[in-house]
């Protein structure tokens, strides 16, 4: 796909997060935003973070921060925003029927070719493409906080999406060096909350049973399993962890399926083993302290994420 025009459509957290990553890459992008205040914030923020990412080392792309700036506009007119653009990413808050209006919108303005693609963290397009022209241009390319610096995309077609314009966003997914991963179809939390609550079930259930405390059950991923995922994924550690997967399954599915059939089912994650975690979780981080965290933990991520690309695969 040759340099083009991205419409960007909410300028919020993830809106902020699109533009700058596309603009990485020398793509033009417009903004749009029903709220002129957010609007506003976004003209300021956007370009300050690029500048912030600069004076930290870690902005994407060869192209000098004030280039990339440029290549950002901001409007409150959605058919201006969306003018010549080869691709459009909503993000705007996770509402079915907001999401249902803008797909409206955008499915009168739009061109046959434009690939009209949403954020959405857990509704899929079937729920708001019926009825629309357009259907088969929509689909799901879902991010990863903060997806700056965690390339992670899920592309999730509906039943409806042309199967071109699927490999075409995964093409440009990777041409912004985002790493794309395509679901067949439509599955209810798609793949990373899937895997995510799988992970958040047993450590519920090991709190609440009393087994472990909260501070060493995040010492298992941090310490342990998450130190190596951050470099090879599950199945391949099962092939590393023995002569193969054959050979791992010769020594080990028996024990694993005893292990699995200890299992729980789902956990309702209730009141008191709530109050309990948000009890050590308060004197740990305080509210008033939940920003700088929160920045500390970006500032992390960025560090992984320019060691990952400086280690040959
Ligand atoms: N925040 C995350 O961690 C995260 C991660 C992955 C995906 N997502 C998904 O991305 C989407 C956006 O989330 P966010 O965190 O950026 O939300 P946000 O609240 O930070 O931003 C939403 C923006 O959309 C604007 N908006 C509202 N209605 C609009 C409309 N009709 N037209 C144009 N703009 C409109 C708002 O003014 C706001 O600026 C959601 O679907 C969310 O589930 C969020």
């Amino acid at each position: 796909m040759a340099r083009g025009k991205i419409a960007i459509i909410g300028s919020g957290l993830i809106g902020g997060s699109w533009a700058m990553i596309f603009v990485s890459r020398g793509y033009t992008v417009s903004v749009f935003d029903i709220d002129e205040k957010q609007l506003t914030a976004a003209k300021k923020n956007i370009p300050e973070s690029l500048k912030r990412f600069e004076s930290q080392g870690n902005l994407r792309g060869t192209l000098p921060v004030d280039e990339q700036i440029k290549l950002i506009t901001f409007t409150n007119d959605l058919a201006e925003c969306i003018k010549d653009a080869i691709y459009v990413q909503e993000c705007v808050p996770e509402k079915l029927e907001l999401k249902r209006k803008v797909f409206e919108d955008l499915d009168k303005l739009c061109t046959d070719e434009m690939i009209l693609a949403s954020s959405s963290s857990c509704i899929g397009s079937s729920q708001f493409n019926s009825g629309l022209k357009n259907a088969k241009n929509i689909l799901i390319v879902h991010p990863v906080n903060p997806p700056y610096f965690v390339p992670l995309v899920e592309i999730i077609p509906s039943d409806q999406t042309d199967p071109e314009i699927v490999a075409k966003t995964r093409q440009l997914m990777e041409e912004v060096e985002q790493a794309p991963i395509t679901l067949k179809k439509e599955i209810s939390g798609f793949a990373l909350n899937r895997i995510q609550y799988a992970i958040l079930n047993e450590c519920w259930h090991m709190v609440q049973s009393g087994l472990l405390s909260a501070e060493d059950i995040d010492r298992v991923m941090v310490n342990g399993l998450g130190m190596r995922y951050a470099f090879i994924g599950p199945l391949e550690t099962m092939h590393l962890n023995a002569e193969g997967i054959v050979n791992y399954c010769d020594r080990y599915a028996a024990s694993a399926l005893k292990v699995s059939e200890t299992f729980k089912p789902p956990p309702l994650y209730d009141i008191p083993t709530s109050k309990k975690l948000n009890e050590y979780f308060s004197q740990y981080i305080p509210l008033d302290k939940m920003d700088e965290r929160r920045q500390w933990r970006d500032e992390c991520l960025a560090k992984l994420a320019k060691l990952k690309k400086e280690i040959p695969k």
